[in-house]
């Protein structure tokens, strides 16, 4: 972490950073997707894929330096799969990540937010990285004419950065929001493809169970019924994921040897469960410490 910006984010925003470069791990295999979004973002691959060739490995960036970037918006609920999907993006592309927490960025940083937007393009650059935007709804959706009032006016200029930036950027950029609505019209002009990341239904949900295990070293009971409990609950593949880790800790905690430990029904029903309390208990906690 030789980058001086770099340093600064960490240090401000302690173990949930701001900004932080992922060597990305996922892939499209432990991403299950309702068809639609599925087909939407295999486009998207077939565009970023041969983005990178002819833009990079064919050299034409180099001559046609200007209006490059490949910006994309995932758009959907929190916990449908928007900031996993990046990653196997840059996987697939054999590149970093350049996450940026775009809320949090500007909730510490304010005024300086659009110095810091062109601080990231460049370490994008720099890095050869996908450029994650993720909480953007922030961007995309608050850009007015009106000057009265300052919070607005610097949003205003987050957005012109922002345009100027992806005007010479050679890399792919990616918005992950949970509203699709209300775009800045210079804004929308540079977005490629809208990639909408749907609620999974019963049968992917079904699936995002079964992702959620190893596949080898999970002890399952035999009592463990997926399609029983992708049909039971409508969740996301976050809330899916939570469920699973809580039901891993009760089933841990539990007295015995080990070795005759394993994940039961029982577990997963109380974690998916406790987990829209868990959100309900959150927004309070938040709603009561402002
Ligand atoms: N479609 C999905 N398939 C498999 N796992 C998922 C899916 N969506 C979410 N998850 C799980 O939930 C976690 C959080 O999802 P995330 O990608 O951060 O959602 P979002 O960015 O849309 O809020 C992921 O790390 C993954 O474990
Ligand atoms: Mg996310």
């Amino acid at each position: 972490m030789a980058n001086p910006l770099f340093r600064v984010f960490d240090v401000l925003t302690g173990a949930r950073r701001t900004v932080a470069t992922i060597v990305p791990r996922r892939t499209f295999d432990d991403v299950i997707l309702p068809g639609s979004t599925r087909r939407a973002l295999d486009q998207a691959l077939v565009h970023v894929t041969s983005h990178d060739l002819i833009f990079n490995r064919w050299g034409l960036g180099e001559r046609h330096p200007t209006g490059l970037a490949l910006a994309f918006n995932f758009a959907g609920p929190p916990g449908t799969g928007k900031t996993i999907c990046a990653e196997a993006i840059a996987n697939a592309l054999g590149r970093k990540l350049l996450l940026v927490r775009y809320e949090e960025m500007e909730s510490v940083w304010m005024g300086e937010t659009p110095k810091n937007v062109a601080a990231v393009f460049r370490m994008a650059s720099e890095e050869n990285a996908v450029l994650l935007f993720d909480e953007a709804d922030a961007i995309a959706t608050r850009r007015s004419t009106s000057v009265e009032h300052a919070f607005l006016r610097e949003s205003n200029t987050v957005v012109s950065v922002l345009l100027k930036e992806l005007e010479t950027f050679n890399g792919v950029v990616i918005f992950a929001t949970n509203l699709a609505s209300n775009f800045d019209p210079a804004f929308e002009r540079r977005i490629r493809t809208h990639v909408l990341f749907e609620m999974p239904g019963p049968e992917e949900r079904e699936k995002i169970w079964r992702v959620q295990m190893h596949p080898t070293l999970t002890p399952l009971a035999p009592d463990v019924d997926f399609r029983t409990l992708a049909r039971t609950y409508e969740a996301t593949g976050g809330d899916i994921r939570n469920a699973v880790l809580k039901a891993a800790m009760a089933a841990a905690a539990e007295t015995g040897r080990d070795a005759l430990k394993a994940i039961h029904q029982r577990h997963l029903e109380e974690g998916i469960q406790q987990v829209p309390d868990g959100k309900r208990v959150m927004r309070q906690s938040l709603m009561t410490s402002s």
